[in-house]
């Protein structure tokens, strides 16, 4: 049910006090009020708000008449003595239901305005119902903006920027898909900037979108927004991980949900340190357009006993206002380690584990939670149960054709082109090199022509490179197999 049809029910069904709760009045006044009142309160429509007092609206939105009411009990006294059925909307009661003579106004007015036909409607940014008014009041939140209001959204703009054709119906899609979660008028203004900065709508808009989730989720404080710079291509291998990734990019779009696929819940990476598990978490936002949500579980944990779970909770809602978005929950297994049965921290761990774990089965809005993980000791059973993630998989050391393509990547980055070089016989010689190491054997070599008198870099200077690295494979040669064993069975390959 849509929150107009939900609003509609509670006013046929004679709710005497309604709460909608909106940072948007505006809209929620041309989206719910409006229609409900026109159609089935004739039309009348009333708002009162301390500094108006109490105002009839025309069916245009613009003002048709003013009755003084300086203060909310003169507002409800309105309400109160009017004749016919209507709606009285009341801007920011939640400021006023602190008082006694209010309340207890409006215990007598809930059993007198249903038979009238008269229903007074809470309005603002915030609700929290008295506890006396317990039975009288129905709370419904407004959501943002959906996906098809932000399409026409998109279209208007286009045609404002005189440009009707100017995005491919993809682009279009993915440009209002990441614009989820804003309200209208944050969407708005971020397609006015577009507007003035591109003098179109591009796709370029999206880094705008991304940019306005980043100041949405940077006054929560325990969820950074980071910007990644890498994309899928700057990760070299993994080509399963990649393909089952490619996959599921569709699977949040409107057409997977008609089709009557679930939203993808997220992935949990297990494998050796630096072969490129943080890497995905950050190519993974870039490729699908939507903000990376960097979790610090310590600083959930880091907090005084009892606040953790509020704490959790917290992170969770934040994440949901920016969806879509990825969350990236890195290194799980040391984050949750205290959740065991064993712990002495007196269940708090356990209960900020089971917190997560709910929320993980149960969620509906689109945040792919990508979380890492380079030890099975510490690894609470129940994140591998199935309904969590969508999948494990295991990231291994890369073979010799990965790490071809990784070093081919590194020099790429550094504007050296790979091309005509024979990187097989620099792949073949790095046996057992993690993507990190790798990495650093493009640095290093860089560094030794830089510093030879800053002549080109030869293949010589990574073959010298790559002789001093010992890999870490070597000195953790025990740990790297016992990975291996246990993701053998349990883990999904990610090459
Ligand atoms: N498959 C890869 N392709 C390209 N670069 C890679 C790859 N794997 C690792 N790298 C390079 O190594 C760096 C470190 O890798 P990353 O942080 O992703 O490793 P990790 O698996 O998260 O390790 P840890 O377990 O230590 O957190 C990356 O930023 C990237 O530059
Ligand atoms: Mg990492």
């Amino acid at each position: 049910m849509t929150v107009r049809e939900e609003f509609a029910l509670a006013v046929r069904a004679r709710m005497p006090l309604i709460a909608l709760v909106t940072p948007e009045e505006q809209r929620a006044e041309a989206l719910v009020l409006r229609p409900v009142a026109d159609e089935w309160r004739a039309g009348r429509l009333f708002v009162w708000s301390i500094t108006e007092g109490m105002v009839e609206r025309d069916p245009e939105g613009g003002d048709r008449a003013r009755i003084p009411a300086p203060d909310p009990l003169a507002a409800l006294d309105v309400a109160a003595g009017y004749e016919e059925p209507a709606l009285f909307v009341l801007r920011d009661f939640h400021h006023h239901l602190e008082s006694a003579a209010v309340l207890r106004r409006l215990r007598d007015l809930a059993s007198v305005l249903p038979v009238a036909g008269k229903n007074l409607v809470f309005l603002g940014p915030r609700f929290r119902t008295p506890d006396d008014l317990e039975k009288d009041v129905l709370v419904l939140d407004v959501p943002p903006p959906d996906f098809i209001e932000l399409g026409r959204l998109v279209g208007e703009a286009q045609i404002a920027g005189r440009t009707p054709d100017g995005l491919p119906p993809a682009a279009r899609e993915a440009l209002a898909r990441a614009m989820l979660g804003l309200t209208l008028g944050e969407a708005e203004s971020v397609l006015a900037r577009a507007l003035v900065r591109d003098g179109a709508i591009t796709a370029r808009a999206v880094e705008l979108v991304l940019a306005e989730k980043r100041h949405l989720v940077r006054r929560h404080g325990l969820i950074e927004c980071l910007e990644s710079r890498d994309g899928l291509d700057d990760v070299g291998g993994l080509a399963g991980l990649k393909h089952w990734l490619a996959r599921r990019e569709a699977a949040f779009g409107e057409a997977a949900r008609d089709y009557g696929l679930p939203v993808p819940r997220g992935i949990l990476l297990l494998g050796v340190q630096g072969c490129g598990k943080s890497l995905i978490a950050k190519a993974v936002s870039r490729a699908w357009a939507m903000p990376l949500l960097h979790l610090d579980l310590g600083r959930v944990f880091g907090k005084f006993v009892g606040e953790s779970e509020a704490a959790m909770r917290r992170a969770i809602q934040t994440a949901e206002a920016a969806a879509p978005c990825v969350l990236w929950v890195d290194e799980i297994e040391k984050g949750f380690a205290g959740a065991t049965v064993e712990a002495h921290d007196a269940g708090v761990g356990a209960r900020v584990l089971g917190t997560f774990l709910t929320w993980m089965q149960e969620k509906e809005k689109p945040v792919f939670v990508v979380a890492t993980a380079n030890q099975i000791r510490g690894l609470p059973p129940e994140l591998l149960r199935k309904g969590r993630f969508d999948e494990l998989f295991f990231v291994d050391l890369p073979d010799t054709g990965e790490r071809e393509q990784i070093l081919a990547v590194h020099l790429r980055k550094r504007r050296r082109d790979p091309a005509g070089w024979d990187l097989a016989d620099l792949a073949r010689r790095t046996d057992g090199f993690t993507g990190a190491e790798l990495e650093q054997v493009v640095v290093e070599g860089l560094h030794n022509a830089f510093a030879d008198g800053r002549r080109p870099l030869a293949p010589t200077d990574l073959e010298q490179a790559a002789a001093e690295v010992v890999p870490l494979s070597v000195t953790m040669r025990e740990t790297v197999a016992a990975l291996r064993q246990w993701a053998a069975t349990r883990a999904r390959r990610a090459s």
